[in-house]
């Protein structure tokens, strides 16, 4: 049986090297994998750290025309990219043939929970019907099933709201930025992307008859904001704003942030952690904030 665990030998390529992606592919080297990643607009800078593994980064924008040769013998491949605002994925327009010619163990493919839409407040799985209501989540879906349906070893990660160091709401608190909004009802699933990348390599280490195409990666505790921003500000020891009723401030929000509060789900991990046995570093956003707080302090005592 054909090992699929990215290990020494392993040659990896994110498309898209942004938060999932970036700290995959750390992950990925640190496992003794060599890894390309892919930029768009500015090639990220490398860490100043000595002993973290280099990465290779290629200039991906189809837009200027940037399509990079793929590095040969590719065995792992993840796409972050989320599809643009016509709904097309430039990594199934420009990459997809290229990679068919790829000797590819996996393929992980970044989607959202939101394809299930709104369940209002009810759990769902990944059996559960797929009924995106947002424009953007009905794109997703289309990209995510044309990946699934390419003939490549294809897995999907369902994710919802991802946070970890630098999105977290601390400086919107420090900032006077937050706002306390109660939807009575209404909660959200989040993510650690330690948990993400966590996940990710989880799947590719099972064995081959272990690989269901769609998994859903969320923690256990799915809750209203106000909840998380109330232990963000007790980990920071500050005030909170004042509580602001949905319906009241809902006719001066943009668009964008109204859809952020149009779904309301809760998302079951059972097949991730019960199935697969995944055991999640951060069960519930209370252990992963704290451990979000320590990283940007680690990081900014670090600065000049
Ligand atoms: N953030 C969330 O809470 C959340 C929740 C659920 C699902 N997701 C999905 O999960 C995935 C990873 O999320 P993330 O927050 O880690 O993403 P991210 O930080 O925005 O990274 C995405 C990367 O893809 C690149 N990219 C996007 N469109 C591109 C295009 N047309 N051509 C070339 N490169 C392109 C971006 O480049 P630029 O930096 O130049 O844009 C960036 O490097 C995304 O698909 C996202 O939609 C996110």
């Amino acid at each position: 049986m054909t090992s699929r665990a990215v290990n020494p030998g392993a040659r990896v390529l994110v498309v898209g090297g942004g938060y999932s992606g970036e700290r995959f592919a750390r992950a990925a080297a640190a496992r003794g994998a060599e890894v390309w990643l892919t930029y768009r607009r500015s090639k990220p800078e490398q860490p100043a750290d000595p002993g973290t593994a280099p990465l290779h980064w290629l200039h991906f924008d189809a837009e200027a025309q940037a399509i990079p040769p793929l590095p040969e013998q590719l065995s792992h491949v993840l796409i972050t990219l989320p599809p643009d605002a016509s709904g097309s994925d430039a990594a199934l327009e420009h990459l997809l043939e290229p990679l068919r010619q790829q000797p590819l163990r996996w393929l992980g493919y970044l989607s959202t929970t939101g394809v299930y839409g709104d369940s209002q407040g009810a759990w769902v799985d990944e059996h559960s019907p797929t009924q995106p209501t947002l424009a953007r989540s009905q794109a997703r879906l289309q990209c995510e099933q044309r990946w699934l349906s390419s003939g490549l070893p294809v897995q999907s990660f369902r994710l919802p709201a991802i946070y970890g160091p630098g999105r977290c709401p601390f400086e919107q608190l420090r900032s006077g930025q937050a706002r306390l909004v109660h939807k009575p009802g209404q909660v959200f699933c989040r993510i650690h992307v330690d948990d993400i990348v966590g996940a990710l390599l989880h799947a590719t280490d099972q064995a081959e008859g272990r690989r269901p195409p769609v998994i859903n990666v969320s923690d256990n505790v799915p809750c209203p904001s106000s909840e998380t921003l109330g232990y963000a500000a007790h980990l920071l020891g500050c005030k909170l704003p004042n509580v602001q009723r949905f319906e009241a401030i809902a006719p001066q929000m943009s668009p964008m942030a109204l859809s952020f509060w149009a779904d309301n789900r809760r998302v079951r991990n059972n097949l991730l952690c019960g199935d697969l046995g995944y055991r999640l570093r951060y069960p519930s956003y209370r252990e992963g904030f704290a451990a979000s707080l320590a990283e940007e302090q680690r990081r900014s005592a670090k600065q000049p």
